[in-house]
């Protein structure tokens, strides 16, 4: 029963450890998730000279006499920085997540030998005088800048220690970052064009209300800016399908030789006006993939289309498909522009991310065509590779 106990203890443990990744989310469940731990730890203290042994590591002879081995045992494995400490703040424990994030810090050694950040220093003598759990978020600084949100809880028993868990929620605040900064982007973006509408509206209610020149010219504007906002809103629900359907992958058949030609054709007379040539550089026979002819329409217009607008220097775009025997295909898009700086080159498929936000919007562009590109590419098991050289132009390649 003893032995039962222990184990049911261990793996009880273990779970809860391995749960409290998903519930350190949120404060108040980390909160009871700790709560939850501690309460499992007496199961876990030896039992006493009759209790039988469980695993080699909880219960051996050396766990008899340590009480902390069984906390010791579940927390090794546990994927969050964990220290044990004593209730002067030294340490007692460091489990190798610990190890890797922090460092080894000497056994008895006080915390803030090693972490320095006061709030957590706050916290723990605050917890350490009262008892009572306490939390708090940090960022670790460069270049690493982790969010960590911390928690100490007390461990009561034969011994009483205290647990100091660290809770790695950076990718969780990245993606908060990212939400926040999409819906400020987009309504950033539908903001101005309504802002003029609303100016050229009052004007042709007041001082142009019998200017008929005025007023076709003012509509002329108006109508530009419908537009924009009717692209913008289209891309945006485009993006919103392609997110939903991101995990199911097409299963149509494509041939990439005619499809790239209609694109190209489509496109030679925008080429035309930029005074940009699209050299084609295909295949005679049939090039298939498995993919959606609409999607990867969109993928090569876009591409076509920022090579002629931001390449437009170069005075030719080469549209290259290559289809080795075995090899799976790939198309180039190369301009020979004045090429993208290196900085920007990771960044251009994010959401409005453009090199020049007013040179984009001078040529009708949202900013949200890579994105465009990407997302559909994923959903294709396809990749998008940008090289650029400043003054020589770029090469947008898709791997299929
Ligand atoms: N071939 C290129 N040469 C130089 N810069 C480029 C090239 N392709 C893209 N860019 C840069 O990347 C930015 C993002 O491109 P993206 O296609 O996502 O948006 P856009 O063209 O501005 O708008 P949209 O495609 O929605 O009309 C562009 O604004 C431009 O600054
Ligand atoms: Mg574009």
């Amino acid at each position: 029963m003893g032995a039962w106990i222990r184990r049911r203890g261990i793996h009880l443990l273990i779970a809860a450890a391995s749960a409290a990744s998903v519930y350190l989310l949120s404060a108040s469940a980390s909160a009871a998730m700790a709560a939850g731990i501690i309460a499992l730890l007496p199961l876990l203290r030896p039992a006493g000279r009759t209790a039988p042994a469980a695993t080699p590591a909880a219960a051996g002879p050396a766990a008899r006499s340590d009480p902390l081995a069984s906390a010791r045992a579940a927390f090794a494995g546990f994927d969050s920085p964990v220290l044990l400490l004593n209730a002067t703040g030294n340490l007692l424990y460091q489990n190798p997540a610990a190890i890797h994030a922090f460092g080894e810090i000497g056994k008895g050694q006080h915390i803030s030998a090693r972490i320095r950040q006061p709030a957590v220093l706050a916290m723990v003598k605050e917890s350490l005088a009262s008892g009572d759990p306490g939390s708090t978020e940090i960022t670790t600084p460069m270049p690493s800048e982790n969010v960590y949100l911390v928690r100490i809880v007390k461990a009561q028993g034969a011994a009483d220690f205290f647990v100091l868990i660290f809770r790695d929620i950076s990718e969780t605040r990245r993606i908060d970052r990212m939400r926040t900064d999409f819906v400020a982007n987009a309504s950033h973006e539908l903001r101005t064009p309504l802002a003029s509408m609303r100016g050229f509206i009052e004007t042709l209610q007041g001082p142009a209300r019998n200017d008929a020149k005025a007023q076709e010219r003012f509509l002329g504007i108006m109508h530009e800016q419908v537009n924009r906002m009717s692209r913008l809103v289209d891309d945006l629900l485009s993006l919103s399908r392609l997110e939903l359907k991101a995990r199911l992958a097409p299963d149509g058949a494509v041939d990439l030789v005619p499809l790239i030609g209609s694109v190209c054709d489509a496109l030679a007379p925008l080429a035309d006006d930029l005074g940009v040539e699209i050299v084609r550089h295909v295949p005679a026979g049939p090039v298939m993939v498995q993919g959606d002819a609409d999607e990867l329409t969109q993928v090569f217009e876009n591409l076509i289309e920022n090579a002629c607008k931001y390449g437009q220097e170069g005075k030719t775009v080469d549209v290259t498909l290559t289809a080795e025997d075995g090899r799976p295909p790939e198309v180039d898009i190369r301009d020979h522009g004045t090429g993208i700086p290196e900085e920007h080159v990771p960044r251009l498929t994010e959401r409005f991310y453009r090199v020049n936000v007013e040179s984009s919007r001078s040529k009708k562009g949202t900013g949200l065509g890579l994105a465009i590109v990407k997302h559909i590419l994923t959903r294709h098991r396809a990749r998008l590779v940008i090289r650029s050289e400043l003054g020589k132009g770029s090469t947008f390649t898709v791997r299929f």
